[in-house]
Parts: C-alpha cells; structure tokens; sequence
C-alpha cells in the first residue's frame, strides 16, 4: 500500500489538534463553495458524530478524519462510499497485518468495520447540495490506540492496538487510507460500477448468508442475510414465506 504524500496533488489538507467534527468542518468549507476535494483531520473532536445520531467519542490518540468530495454528480451514490471506504479500511489493515491469520476483519452492515467481531471503525457518510452543486462527505473514526467503554453491546468495541495491531506513525496510516481511496475514487468515476466494490466487500461481510436480526425504529425483524441491493440495502429472506425484504438502514445483529 502506497504511504506516500501522492493523494496530497488531489486533495487539500487541514489538521486540527482538535475541532468539533471534521464533518462539520466538511460541511462548513463545502458552505463556501469550494472547487477542491478535502481531507480534514483531527487529533480530537469535541461533537464527533456517529451514525443513528449517536456521539462518536473522540479522544487523541485515534484518527478522525472526513474527505470532502466536491461538485459530486448525483448524491443518490453517496451510500456507495460507505461499503468503499470499509473495503479500504479493511486492505490497509491487511496490510498490517500481513501473516497473522488470528486477526480476523469483517465488514458489518452498514458502515462498521470488525476486527475479530469487535468494533474498531465506523464510517459516517453524509451529503449536502448547495446552489445545485453536491457535496459528499465521508468521516471515517478508527479506534487506533484506545476505545471508548459503552454500556452493553451486542459488538464491543475495540482498537486496533487491543486487537494486537500497532500502529507507530498515524500519518503513514492515513497516508494509506487516503492513496487507496484515490484510486478507488478514480476507477469508480470512470465506470460507476458500484458490482465490484459491493462482491469485495461481500466477500469479507459479517453474518452473510446467517440468521439476523434487523432493528428498524423499534421493530425487529429475523431471516437470513442474502447479499446487497443495487444501493447497498440489506437483503433479508423471511424464513417462513421466502419473502425478500430489503433494508436501506437498521441495526444488524
Ligand atoms: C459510526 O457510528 O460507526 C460512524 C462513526 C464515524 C465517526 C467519524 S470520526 C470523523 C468524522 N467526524 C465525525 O463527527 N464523525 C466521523
């Protein structure tokens, strides 16, 4: 995996020691109108966010980062980078992890990423259109060094350096990250083919083709999880009819 500053020709980048979410600040350059794609980052974040409106809590030592991806074409697409951006998470890991075949990644649905079924990263896609042009903003939290104590889950979470995976320079890490999202970037501009990243990341996915349990605002729903729709939805097969229900978000476990 490429570690080099190559991405810094595509994208601008701005660090903080600490801001509130690097989404926000997303959003907030994507106010001014910008013609750059972005990487913003942040040592930590005082109102980080995590999907289903829960607090992503962001103290130093892990990495908090978003790309902002200007005068995107239709924001219809933007589910796409989530299952994009877990694939590459995954790829970077493999490559720490080169040889050590007790480190178990997976990708759990929708957005979250598994290192022997605990949760060491979580992707927060969001998008906004402002005088006709879109903007889509992908943050990305990994738990490098530590991870926050919440109450009981049905995945714990985890950090990479619990997990057995040091990592000694996180400028290197995003480096990684951002090089791989680039091209991954690229290839998709050119052929929008979302068939590809969805098999990749199918082939690493939690609880494929075994009995789940689908949260929806309350209601709870079990049958098997048979792959993913055109966008990304869940597909579910109901184990008394055969049904086929597919899910645009909800909790999985
Ligand atoms: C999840 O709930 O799993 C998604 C978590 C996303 C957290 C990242 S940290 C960088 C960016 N800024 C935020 O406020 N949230 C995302």
């Amino acid at each position: 995996m490429d570690s080099s500053f190559e991405w810094l020709k595509a994208y601008n980048f701005i660090s903080f020691e600490t801001t509130t979410s690097t989404n926000d600040q997303a959003f907030n350059l994507a106010k001014e109108e910008l013609l750059h794609n972005h990487v913003i980052s942040a040592k930590s974040q005082s109102s980080g966010r995590g999907s289903k409106g829960r607090k992503w809590i962001s103290e130093e030592g892990n990495l908090y980062f978003s790309i902002l991806l200007v005068r995107f074409d239709d924001i219809a697409y933007s589910p796409i980078f989530s299952f994009m951006m877990a694939n590459i998470v995954a790829d970077v890991l493999d490559d720490y992890i080169a040889g050590n075949d007790k480190i178990i990644i997976e990708l759990k649905w929708p957005n979250d990423i598994l290192l022997n079924q605990k949760k060491i990263a979580g992707i927060l896609v969001e998008s906004i259109t402002i005088s006709e042009i879109n903007y889509v903003v992908i943050g990305v939290g990994i738990n490098v060094n530590h991870h926050p104590i919440l109450e009981e889950r049905h995945i714990m979470p985890s950090s990479l350096l619990k997990e057995g995976i040091i990592i000694s320079d996180t400028q290197i890490f995003l480096n990684k990250l951002i090089n791989h999202f680039d091209r991954q970037y690229k290839i998709w501009q050119q052929n929008k083919n979302f068939e590809s990243i969805k098999n990749y990341w199918l082939s690493r996915a939690y609880k494929l083709g075994d009995e789940v349990n689908i949260n929806l605002a309350g209601k709870n729903r079990t049958g098997i999880f048979r792959g993913l729709g055109i966008d990304g939805q869940l597909i579910m097969q109901l184990p008394n009819n055969g049904d086929i229900i597919y899910y645009y978000s909800g909790e999985l476990t």
